[in-house]
């Protein structure tokens, strides 16, 4: 009797296994889960203003995934700092191109892409595509605006797209945890900036993405209704910095284990410049966001202090091995490298730049006052915060970067 038990249990278990063996070989051999892409109308009126705007978007929002620092458009690259367990991802050329980049997309495909996840023919884009369901119409508008303006870093270029090589876990996912999402049926309208914790929401959950990264983790965030994200805005998601490094997110709510002990100066001066009040700079994938408006990062705050406190400890390792080179010493004290990297090539690629400024007090001087150069620019203006006496060991370790060799495609 007992014998037999055991045998049909023994089947039962095999059948099992054989079952979630087929399941993983299907997944395993099939595509990403397609869909049907829904013709959505959204007509964009062009104008400078917007293309303007847009730029500004644009540059916080997609460039740090699109731009492909060695042809300086959004021609794509490898990203090599995606978190591995997704596959090998490459973001594709979304300049005018008409073969590869979105020459041939409708204003409503753009639109209906960055709400839904869902490209013109059909493909699910997995959670390395950046979804903005909470956008303003305004707000899509102005960046769908800039992507058909005739900035260098939209104009057409002929550079052929790479696919992304969706791991197992990715596959797995995309056919029991990630949706696309729905596309709303209501225009989308942003808080007016003179109600400031209306519109700090609306930066942190529906323009900026804060809180993606600053809550629990990737897997558990609520796209619709973000204050239902697990831990929402209290840190602890893993990350990566470029060096494979573990990175924790902050914990951005106003428990003592959070910003509760920042004051305003402080959270503005990390912003602006990244480095924290205890001057420990931020570590890529976060960087200062130079960019912001004074009347925007007073918002995000004044919003920040009424979310619900979470009490969150992140952990926060800092294997910074002893650094024998005087000016790469400052370059990592004040966080260079989460912008350019440990050897020049980061988010915004230096290496080709640095022989155009002929001496190094034109190096320093464009250090110093970057916005010199053009306003809103997403380089901070480092007068008065590195000492005078650093700036000429810094000057000759920017140096021996352009030295190394230029890097090829991605
Ligand atoms: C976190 C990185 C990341 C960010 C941020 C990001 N993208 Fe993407 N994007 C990707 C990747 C990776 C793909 C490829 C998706 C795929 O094929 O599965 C993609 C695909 C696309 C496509 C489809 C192009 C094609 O040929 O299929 C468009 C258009 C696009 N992105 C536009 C944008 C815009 C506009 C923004 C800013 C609002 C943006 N992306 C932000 C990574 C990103
Ligand atoms: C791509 C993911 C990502 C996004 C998007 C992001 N952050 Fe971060 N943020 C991080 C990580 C990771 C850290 C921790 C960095 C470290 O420990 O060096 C961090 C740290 C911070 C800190 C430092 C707090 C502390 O206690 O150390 C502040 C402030 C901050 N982020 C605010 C923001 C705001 C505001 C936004 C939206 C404009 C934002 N972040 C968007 C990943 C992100
Ligand atoms: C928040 C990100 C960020 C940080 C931090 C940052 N930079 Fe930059 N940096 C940029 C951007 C973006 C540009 C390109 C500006 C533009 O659009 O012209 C740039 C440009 C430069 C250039 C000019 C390169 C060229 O091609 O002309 C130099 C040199 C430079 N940075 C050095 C530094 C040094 C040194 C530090 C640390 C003290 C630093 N950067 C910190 C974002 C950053």
């Amino acid at each position: 009797m007992i014998k037999k038990v055991v045998k049909a249990l023994a089947y039962a278990v095999a059948a099992l296994v054989v079952a979630a063996a087929g399941f993983a070989l299907y997944i395993q051999l099939s595509d990403l889960p397609s869909y049907t892409p829904k013709a959505v109308s959204f007509p964009v009126d062009y104008t400078p203003e917007r293309a303007e705007r847009g730029k500004r978007l644009v540059t916080m929002l997609c460039a740090g995934c699109h731009n492909d620092p060695t042809t300086r458009a959004l021609t794509g690259r490898l990203m090599a700092d995606a978190p591995p367990k997704f596959g090998t991802i490459y973001s594709p050329n979304i300049t005018q191109d008409r073969e590869y980049g979105i020459g041939e997309w409708s204003d409503g495909e753009l639109a209906y892409l960055i709400r839904t996840g869902i490209t013109r023919d059909g493909r699910y884009t997995p959670p390395w595509m950046l979804k903005l369901p909470l956008l303003a119409d305004e707000d899509l508008k102005d960046v769908i605006a800039f992507l058909r303006s005739d900035d260098p870093l939209v104009r057409p270029a002929h550079v052929p797209d790479r696919r992304p090589v969706p791991s197992f876990f990715t596959k797995f996912l995309t056919r029991v945890a990630f949706k696309p999402l729905p596309y709303p049926d209501a225009p989308v309208v942003a808080p007016p900036a003179t109600d400031p914790i209306a519109y700090g929401r609306y930066l942190v959950v529906g323009r900026l993405d804060c809180y993606a990264c600053h809550s629990k983790d990737f897997a558990t965030v609520d796209a619709l209704v973000p204050e239902d994200s697990q831990g929402f805005l209290g840190g602890g998601n893993s990350m990566r910095d470029r060096d494979d490094h573990p990175v924790f997110t902050a914990n951005l709510t106003p428990d003592a284990t959070g910003l509760g002990t920042w004051t305003e100066a402080d959270f503005r001066r990390t912003l602006k410049l990244g480095l924290r009040p205890d001057g420990r700079p931020l570590r890529s994938p976060m960087t200062a966001r130079p960019e912001l408006t004074d009347a925007e990062m007073g918002a995000i705050w004044a919003y920040l202090r009424t979310v619900p406190p979470i009490v969150n400890a992140v952990p926060s390792p800092w294997p910074e091995a002893p650094i024998a080179d005087a000016g790469r010493k400052v370059f990592h004290k004040y966080g260079c490298n989460s912008c350019h990297g440990n050897d020049g090539g980061g988010t915004y690629d230096i290496r080709r730049g640095i022989p155009n400024y002929a001496t190094d007090e034109a190096l320093i001087d464009y250090i110093k006052h970057p916005e010199r150069t053009r306003p809103g620019i997403a380089m901070p203006t480092w007068d008065g915060t590195i000492e005078e006496s650093e700036y000429a060991a810094l000057a000759r370790f920017v140096r021996t970067l352009a030295a190394a060799p230029a890097p090829q495609g991605d």
